[in-house]
């Protein structure tokens, strides 16, 4: 949440700024600021709103930045404050002199933020930052160096941040520091960077240097000095990135969201290729890291949030008569607070997409304390959760843009197929699952033929779009993907989606139904289609209105339908991977008709790194 930005170089500051926070647009869209540091001035310029507006200001001031070298910038998801511009970074010093942004949430802000007022510094804003401005402030003060004075600040404060930091009269730096929010310095040739996420670099430069929890960045024009609290200079090691700008190109599409789901056939084939290289063959582990005893386990536990967590649901269904172990799925921030009752004997698995989720990252630190194993899914190994586990499983799925998770969804499921048969060959030392590798091949070709013709996906999703409620119903497998199908709509076009197991429906939900309502059954041949097929016939009976997804030809004409998406079949086990397309799609499609800002929604960002 918030994405930060640094630039000190000869070419237009502000140019690069902004530059930097349109590719950081996922992290928040609630206002923006840069601020530039021009002979000894510090300049501030800061907009509500979508970061449009912020351009709409540069456009009119943009004679008076020609002449900075230095400067930071900010996209804001609003924590502590509205979205206002007070509230907006970057935050100055009463003296205009000191300005910072910042990514993270200071627990102690409140004690902080009494104790400066009663010395005299006057606050101008509601948010947590605008107390590290004042603290840094004071010590610099005291002795007259940024970069101790930062030292000296950051050890009164509790919680999470990411900061860049300018000084008036330091104008041939721009300290960077950061502790559990993700911070990395991009190196230039006469120019450096500094940002929270990759995509601020693309284009600029394919030289990282990445920074560990408290340590200090003094990045210069010409090189940049990395130091611990203790004012050590530690020895960082320059990692070159691949991502071309194309990763952060709507490629001709409307959206990136349609983009990212236009993309999953090739990823799952590439996926295949590299773990599955052979159906006849054992799972290979490529060059995916994972040490687990899996004698020592006894009990598996999921931890993940939103569509991650529904992931870990599905492979739920899957690992436990795979493995004949125990597996249960708790929300992170489920997880975190209740009675801890992992050991040596417990596999924890995170998975994040962003791996900056705050909520799982605690989770997999709580299970790391208790002794637990841990495998770790992410689709960024340079993310903060990497850190507490060498067993990564990356997703490659690519930079995923929109906000709603589609890709990244679909190489979870992919990558908890494989990692799961992995783990029962190993339990049991021999070649398994040959019907289902084989099957797995024919995924990515069954989802081009879904994706050649989307004309009825469309339609139903502009009369999904006319509904003011919709509900998803599915048993066992499906239940999960029932359930992202409905976060799905839900966050993209804000119509009042939920999804249910079908057999629930009876026990309460059926009260809402009616003509006006909708509902969505998601259907896949196996060991409970016919009885999620009676509980159709009972939202029927209450007029409701059903569009179902299912893989059985014949329920194209089924009088029990309104209307029928029918998708090819596949394994039970196996459905998931495909079903997921057209929940995407129907999201999408409805969301487009209501005129939504889908790679954006309101009140959303793609990496929720606060509690
Ligand atoms: O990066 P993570 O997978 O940890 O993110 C978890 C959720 O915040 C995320 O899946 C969220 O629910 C998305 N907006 C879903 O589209």
């Amino acid at each position: 949440m918030c994405g930060i930005v640094g630039y000190i170089g000869n070419n237009a500051v502000a140019d690069v700024l902004l530059n930097g926070l349109k590719n950081l647009e996922y992290r928040g869209y609630d206002s923006s600021g840069i601020a530039l540091n021009d002979n000894h001035t510090i300049e501030v310029y800061k907009a509500s709103g979508k970061l449009g507006n912020l351009y709409q200001l540069y456009a009119k001031h943009q004679p008076q930045m020609a002449n900075a070298h230095q400067g930071i910038g900010h996209i804001r998801w609003a924590t502590h404050g509205k979205a206002t511009i007070e509230n907006a970074h970057p935050h100055i010093s009463n003296d205009g002199k000191l300005v910072l942004v910042h990514n993270g949430i200071i627990e102690n802000y409140k004690e902080l933020r009494n104790k400066l007022e009663n010395q005299g510094f006057v606050f101008h804003s509601e948010t947590d930052t605008e107390t590290a401005v004042h603290l840094i402030d004071r010590e610099y003060k005291l002795c007259h160096n940024l970069e101790t004075a930062v030292i000296r600040a950051i050890k009164q404060l509790k919680g999470a941040f990411a900061f860049c930091i300018m000084h008036a009269d330091e104008t041939d730096k721009i300290i960077a520091v950061r502790k559990n929010a993700p911070l990395i310095i991009g190196i230039g040739k006469d120019e450096n960077f500094i940002a929270s996420d990759i995509p601020a670099l693309i284009g600029k430069t394919n030289q990282i240097l990445h920074l560990n929890d408290e340590e200090i960045a003094i990045v210069h024009k010409s090189h940049v000095e990395v130091k611990d609290t203790k004012g050590n200079t530690l020895n960082k090691t320059i990692e070159k990135i691949e991502f071309s700008p194309e990763v952060i190109s709507k490629a001709g599409y409307k959206h990136f969201m349609l983009k990212e789901i236009n993309e999953q056939p090739a990823i799952l084939r590439k996926i295949l290729q590299k773990h599955l290289p052979k159906a006849e063959d054992r799972v290979a582990l490529a060059d995916s890291k994972l040490n687990i005893d899996l004698s020592q386990v006894r009990n598996i536990t999921f931890v993940a949030c939103g569509t991650s967590l529904h992931a870990a649901y599905i492979a739920k269904a899957t690992w436990e008569k795979w493995l004949n172990i125990p597996v249960e799925v708790v929300a992170a921030s489920e997880f975190i607070y209740r009675y801890n009752l992992t050991d040596e004997h417990s596999l924890v698995i995170g998975i994040s997409q962003s791996g900056e989720t705050a909520d799982t990252i605690t989770a997999i630190k709580q299970a790391k304390e208790h002794n637990a194993q841990l495998i770790i899914l992410t689709n960024r190994e340079d993310s903060s959760i990497t850190h507490y586990s060498a067993n990564v499983i990356p997703l490659e799925a690519g930079i995923e843009v929109s906000v709603a998770a589609t890709k990244s969804f679909m190489a979870q499921l992919a990558a908890l197929y494989w990692t799961g048969m992995y783990l029962s060959e190993q339990k049991d030392n021999q070649n398994k699952f040959l019907p289902l590798k084989r099957e797995l091949y024919e995924i990515p070709a069954l989802m081009e033929e879904i994706l050649s013709d989307l004309s009825d996906i469309k339609r139903m999703g502009e009369k999904l779009s006319k509904f003011k409620q919709i509900f998803y119903i599915a048993r066992g497998i499906m239940l999960p993907i029932a359930m992202e199908g409905a976060l799905k709509i839900k966050e993209i076009s804000y119509i009042n989606a939920n999804a249910y197991a079908s057999g629930e429906l009876k026990h309460g939900p059926i009260a809402l139904l009616d003509k006006d309502t909708a509902v969505i059954p998601v259907l896949a041949q196996g060991a409970v289609y016919e009885k999620t097929l009676s509980n159709c016939e009972e939202a029927k009976a209450r007029q409701a209105n059903i569009f179902a997804l299912s893989n059985n030809d014949k329920d194209k004409e089924a009088a029990l339908f309104d209307e029928a998406i029918i998708i090819p079949e596949v394994a039970e086990d196996l459905s998931p991977l495909l079903m997921c397309l057209p929940l995407q799609l129907l999201a999408y499609f409805a969301a487009d008709e209501l005129g939504r800002e889908i790679d954006q929604p309101r009140n959303l960002a793609k990496s929720v790194t606060v509690e």
